[in-house]
This record gives structure tokens, sequence and C-alpha cells, in this order.
């Protein structure tokens, strides 16, 4: 077994977008900007080792100690990419030991959390090689990571991060995720979101063909209008605590999304029935007994239940007496806003 020179390891989390980033242009920049949630049991913990190299350059990948070859194209793809800003990359072989604390096959994206990590530790190994130390560590990796998945620039922060260039957000950037830097109301604090997995598996439509079929969608430059606007008032709210118009905002952004994906061509229902199954249950339990429970969806069939955390107790008796039994193999994950990337032990 080869020495290994350097290595670097970091902890990064998922995040759910309540303004949802759809459509893209250029070297992955976001036709509208958009804001999430970082999430903090959902996370991709990796270590990436650098070796010693002859002859051509060796990537391995290893997801839960197991070989992984049909995660190399991704890996080699995102480090040709970013090849032009590290001179170092060429010179090592590379060897990538990748974890989720989440089910793989739970259909929730990984590429969020897994993008992000291994960003965070493409500018970590480059401070160990080169000595210099980046000022704007976190930027840095967030320009990375946007470059690997979209997405994924916003999970290098904790709370709310937003993405995009946005006239009310200063130092906002299509390059890089800028964290929601107003008063937060405490209620937003420690919001949960308990992801119903409704179906487990891959999804029939990858993010990438999902972005593409808004090339000249027919509602594509109102959506993107739209998606300036809701995030305007989703920073007041933000700030007020308004849940009413919170919930308003979020499930129709929701909606919106999973619109754009049926009225595209080809036109696509990524919802299942237990989806729209469950959506009922949402709306009418907050009919009944005034509890603000939410939800939003991303590319994909499961649901996230979002709800402040002084209605925990409740929420999750609720959704184990009758939610559960939409989910597949009645499996769902408690989870809730969170702080954040970190870095892992070294060994
Ligand atoms: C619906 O970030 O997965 O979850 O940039 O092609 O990797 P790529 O796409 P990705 O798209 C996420 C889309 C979304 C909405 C969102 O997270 O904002």
């Amino acid at each position: 077994m080869s020495e290994v020179l350097f290595r670097a390891a970091w902890a990064s989390p998922s995040n759910i977008a309540l303004v949802k980033y759809w459509g893209k242009y250029g070297i992955q920049l976001p036709s509208n900007p958009s804001i999430s949630f970082t999430l903090s049991e959902c996370r991709t913990e990796s270590r990436l080792e650098l070796l010693p190299k002859s002859g051509e350059q060796q990537i391995e990948v290893f997801l839960d100690g197991e070989k992984k070859d049909s995660f190399v194209p991704k890996i080699e793809k995102f480090l040709q990419r970013i090849a032009p800003e590290f001179d170092w990359l060429s010179e090592f072989n590379f060897r990538l030991h990748t974890r989720n604390t989440f089910p793989h096959s739970s259909g929730i994206a990984s590429s969020a959390s897994g993008m992000s990590a291994l960003a965070l530790i493409i500018c970590d190994l480059h401070e160990q090689i080169t000595g210099e130390r980046f000022s704007d560590f976190h930027r840095r990796a967030s320009h990375l990571a946007r470059l690997g998945s979209g997405s994924a620039c916003r999970s290098l922060y904790g709370g709310l991060v937003s993405w995009g260039e946005h006239a009310a957000i200063a130092g906002s950037s299509q390059d890089y995720g800028t964290p929601f830097a107003g008063n937060l109301h405490p209620v937003f604090q420690d919001f949960q979101d308990c992801i119903l997995l409704v179906h487990q598996g891959t999804k029939s439509v990858s993010s990438t063909v999902g972005h593409d079929l808004m090339n000249g969608h027919p509602f594509a430059e109102k959506r993107f209008e739209l998606a300036g606007q809701n995030l305007a008032s989703l920073l007041n709210i933000l700030e007020s605590g308004d849940l009413e118009a919170f919930t308003q905002l979020v499930e129709s952004e929701a909606l919106m999304l999973h619109g754009l994906m049926m009225s595209s061509i080809p036109y696509f229902i990524l919802m299942k029935p237990n989806t729209l199954k469950i959506i009922e249950k949402i709306w009418d339990y907050r009919k009944q007994y005034g509890i603000p429970v939410l939800f939003t969806l991303d590319a994909g069939a499961n649901v996230h239940l979002l709800y402040p955390s002084s209605e925990k107790a409740k929420v999750e008796a609720w959704i184990e007496a009758e939610l559960s039994g939409y989910c597949e193999n009645k499996a769902y994950i408690c989870d809730q806003v969170g702080k954040g990337p970190f870095r892992l032990n070294n060994d």
C-alpha cells in the first residue's frame, strides 16, 4: 500500500430549498436565486487521501468501505472542472472514502452534502500543500461545491443560505452561497424537517436533465421573476416569523417546481399517489388543529414536512401514527436546521 502524503476529512450536510433553484446556464450558474435550510443529521462524511503518482492518475472511491467504480466519473469530472484553480491536483493519486448518514437508497439527494464535503476537503488540502491560508475558506469551498452540484454551494453554512444575485441580499453572488444575515426570527432557528420517504431509490429524472427542461420552457421567464419576488418576501417572513405567510410561500414554491416539470417537454410527474395523500393529510391536520405544519418537495416523490420545534412531540406522534403508513417501508427521517459542515478527525 502506498504511503498517504496528505489527507483531509470533512462532514457536510444536505439542505432543503424553500425557494427552489430550477434552471441553470453557463458553468453551473443559477437562472434564479434560491434559499435553503441547512440540515443537521443528513450529511456526508468524506476523507480524501493523496497518494504518490507515477504514470496515469488513479482515482478510487469507497462508499461505506466498498469500492464504487461507478462514482469515479462524477469525481473525475469535478476534478477536471476545478483543475485550473489548483496546480497540485494532477500531481497525486486520489483515494476517497465517503459515507452518508442517511440510507443511500432513500432517494435523498447526496450531491449537495457529498460535493460540499469534497469542496471543503480540497480547500483544506490546498492549505496543507501550499501553506497558503484562505481568508475566505468557506466562500472558496462554496464556489467549488457549486461547480460539482449547484445546490451544494448552499450547504457550506448553517441556518439559511441563499445562492444567486438578489438586490435585497448584500454580497449575494451567482458564484457562491451567502449565509442569511438578517434578524432570523427564533421560530426558524430550530425549525424541524421530517423527510417522509414515499419512494426510495433513484429518481426518474436527474437534476441535470431537470434543469435543462427550463431552456425554452414556456413559463421560464415568469418563473425566474417569481422566484426573485418570493425570495424577497421570504426574507421579510424570516424576520417577522409569520408562519401563515411562510406556509403559503413555501408550499407554493414546491408545487410550482412540480408544475414546471409537468409543463415541460418532455414532461414528468415525480409525485406518487402517496405524495398527494400526505399533502392532503397535512392540509387537513393544519386546518383541524391549527398547528403550523407545511410541506416542501424536491425533484422527487418524498415529502419534507416542516414544523416549529415547539410542535415536535405532537407532530412526530402524528407522523408515526398516520403518515408513516404512506412511506415506503414506513421509513422517515426526522431532521432539523443545522449548524453547517465541520472538520473530522483526520485518521
Ligand atoms: C429541486 O443542485 O441537484 O433540489 O446543479 O445539476 O447538480 P445540479 O442540480 P441540483 O438541483 C437541485 C434542484 C432542487 C431545488 C434546490 O435544491 O434548490
